[in-house]
């Protein structure tokens, strides 16, 4: 059995959206602590500037940022070009976009259709439906053909299955998930692989930005269960774009252990 004593990631250009907190700043660590060369997007520049000093502490070869809304088309334009200069730089070892992370995205309360509010519904299609193929869009003449590239989206168990106060949420991760597959057939026979990777409850920002900044009620959502860690998912996240060029990892669930299903949470008494 041959084992490869060089990550297949070194020097390569790795672009993710969301670097700025939670599984996009630990994917660019992780990604980083492969040699990888980090593009990473976000709304809060101040957040990026730190992810990037420390993904190249971790490693990264180069870690550059640039300010994206993913749910501005004229956004991620101006991202893209800024990305492309990068790539495309004649020093460069690789000129190609080898893994895309759309990891942009999350949830904007958790309101009931009855009482739902335009706006967090609007933000969380354009955010995590949109804000993929937008990207996707963008990114792909960046990709080569059979060379072992990766698109990697960020679903979530609310793509699977539907919960009170989630139908938007629940509809976009689903639209993020059917994005997935159909890219898949679009791409059959360049050799760029496709897959998504859907978490249960993961301790990041998401419940902060999902109940808007109180963090009394983020806290509850893990109150006496392990969640999974953003470290968690940036392993796995590093290990799907570590595979061998003609292996695809088309979907992959990951729940913490106290985590049966939506809405069946296993919490320890005090
Ligand atoms: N944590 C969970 O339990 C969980 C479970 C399943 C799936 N997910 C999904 O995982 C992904 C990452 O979430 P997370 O848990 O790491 O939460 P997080 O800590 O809140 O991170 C979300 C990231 O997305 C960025 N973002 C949001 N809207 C954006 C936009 N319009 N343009 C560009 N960037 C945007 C945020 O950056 P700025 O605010 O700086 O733009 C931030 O970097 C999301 O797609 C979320 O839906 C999370």
């Amino acid at each position: 059995m041959k084992h490869q004593n060089q990550s297949p990631l070194k020097n390569k250009w790795v672009l993710i959206t969301g670097a700025s907190s939670g599984f996009g700043a630990a994917a660019a660590c992780a990604f980083g602590a492969k040699g990888a060369k980090l593009l990473l997007g976000a709304r809060r520049v101040d957040r990026l500037k730190q992810v990037a000093a420390e993904a190249r502490k971790n490693g990264a070869v180069e870690a550059h940022y640039h300010k994206l809304d993913v749910s501005q088309t004229a956004s991620v334009k101006a991202f893209m070009d800024w990305a492309t200069g990068k790539i495309r730089n004649p020093k460069s070892e690789f000129r190609t976009l080898h893994v895309l992370i759309n990891n942009a995205g999350g949830a904007h309360g958790l309101d009931t259709v009855a009482e739902g509010k335009d706006a967090d519904w609007e933000a969380m299609i354009q955010s995590n439906v949109l804000g993929v193929v937008r990207m996707t869009r963008a990114a792909l003449p960046l990709m080569p053909r059979d060379a072992g590239a990766s698109i990697i989206n960020i679903g979530s168990v609310a793509g699977h299955t539907a919960y009170e106060g989630g139908a938007v949420y629940c509809a976009a991760k689903a639209g993020e998930l059917q994005i997935t597959r159909a890219l898949r057939h679009e791409l059959l026979g360049t050799g760029i692989r496709v897959g998504t990777v859907d978490p249960g409850l993961a301790e990041t920002e998401f419940s902060l930005v999902r109940f808007k900044g109180d963090g009394a009620q983020a806290k509850k959502v893990y109150q006496g269960m392990k969640p999974l860690t953003a470290e968690d998912i940036a392993e796995i996240l590093v290990w799907v774009a570590g595979r061998p060029s003609h292996v695809n990892i088309d979907e992959l669930i990951v729940k913490p252990v106290d985590q049966a299903e939506v809405g069946k949470v296993f919490r320890r008494k005090k």
